[in-house]
């Protein structure tokens, strides 16, 4: 049988990169006692209210077809949330709401960019990303994020880049897997280059709201002169530790929203009532729960580099925001392939190689915070232990 060429261009981005995470769920399975930490998910129940809200709407009988847009009470509750973080007014024609950001940035990708089209993105970047340009039938031109610049996409780098050819930048800020957040003089130049070639900026916010504190968050669509080329995607998924929800929105200029919501009508045929009845509650506030999150996956960051910076070679990068942190291996020798699969064989801990997450994390590992930290600490002895060894053979 014949199959579409979207299924050749996305066949082998599929499960090859978390293979290490699928074999240590299989051990386990098999009752190996291994410590995970491959993935993060949050660890904190959701906000109580936030469930009942959604269980008293389902109980009222928000049961039947939405529209393709969204509810009236989210998307004005968004309009709220949204106008008071820019200072401008947003209006609730502005926002399209999705099942999660993951549909929010397929649906938005599809409406920009198509074949022929390049898609600026940095590299390392979140595991879907490379799989929604491909999705396109755009081509994903990777700006290596440097450590020595903590990992954020430098406008020098992107304007190297670009070609007549592209037509989107898309930014990660708070960034995965590297927890870097872009500061307003890179926003302020990655702005102006977008104005330069007239391209669009596509921003994956969905940790917004899981920063530790230290660096403010900024985002592209904030800067009034920026907002006619600007589309922002989130959901409650980290915020709210609510991803089963699936409810997430994007806000763009409403010239844009009105060309995607054809394609989010043909996607969907609309939303769930009673989910957005309790995501208009989640995003009327700040989080109740993203606070406490936020200072355990810092706290349990620091715990990492505390414990292995410096020591063995190895070096540990310090997130600003989200649940991952980033160990540098490669005074080792080994890869971060070789060192991760290492680990699980030899030490039974689970953690990512960084090559899973783009050839600029070549040599590193990432670690999930979203476990306790005796168990960061624990992974860190383990991480410690192998690498000594590997030390001392070599
Ligand atoms: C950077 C990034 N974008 C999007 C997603 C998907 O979020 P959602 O659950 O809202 O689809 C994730 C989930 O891990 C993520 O890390």
């Amino acid at each position: 049988m014949k199959y579409a060429a979207i299924t050749e261009r996305l066949a082998h981005l599929g499960g090859a990169k978390w293979e290490l995470h699928i074999e240590a769920k299989a051990r386990r399975a098999r009752g190996e006692p291994i410590l995970s930490l491959s993935i993060g998910e949050p660890d904190l129940p959701p906000p109580p209210e936030v469930i009942a809200a959604a269980r008293e709407s389902m109980d009222a009988g928000r049961l039947g077809y939405s529209n393709g847009r969204g509810e009236a009470p989210l998307l004005e509750a968004l309009a709220r949330r949204y106008s008071r973080r820019t200072g401008r007014e947003i209006t609730p024609r502005q926002f399209v709401a999705f099942p999660g950001t993951q549909t929010t940035l397929y649906a938005v990708l599809t409406t920009l960019v198509g074949p022929g089209d390049e898609v600026i993105v940095g590299d390392p970047l979140y595991a879907t990303y490379e799989g929604l340009i491909a999705a396109t039938g755009a081509s994903a031109v990777m700006v290596p994020l440097k450590p020595e610049h903590g990992f954020r996409l430098q406008p020098a780098d992107v304007a190297a880049a670009i070609t007549p050819a592209t037509r989107l930048l898309f930014l990660n800020t708070p960034h995965n897997p590297t927890g870097a957040m872009l500061r307003p003089e890179e926003i302020a130049g990655l702005g102006a280059l977008a104005r330069q070639h007239d391209l669009w900026i596509l921003s994956d916010e969905v940790y917004e709201e899981l920063t530790f504190g230290n660096t403010p968050f900024v985002s592209p669509f904030d800067s009034a002169d920026l907002a006619e080329r600007v589309v922002c995607a989130a959901s409650i998924s980290k915020s709210h530790a609510l991803p089963g929800f699936r409810s997430g929105w994007c806000v763009g200029p409403e010239d844009f929203t009105a060309r995607l919501l054809p394609v989010a009508e043909t996607m969907l045929f609309g939303n769930q009532p009673f989910i957005a009845d309790a995501t208009a509650l989640a995003v009327s506030a700040p989080s109740p729960i993203a606070p406490q999150m936020a200072q355990a996956f810092s706290r349990r960051a620091q715990i990492l580099h505390r414990m292995l910076d410096g020591r063995a070679g190895l070096r540990v990068n310090q997130p600003e925001a989200g649940m991952f942190a980033l160990v540098d291996v490669r005074a080792t020798g080994l890869s971060g392939i070789e060192f991760a699969w290492s680990l699980l064989d030899q030490e039974r801990l689970a953690v990512m190689p960084g090559e899973s997450f783009g050839a600029a994390l070549a040599g590193w590992l990432r670690l999930g915070l979203t476990v306790p930290d005796d168990m960061v600490a624990e992974a860190a002895r383990r991480i410690l232990r192998l690498a000594e060894r590997v030390r001392e053979a070599a």
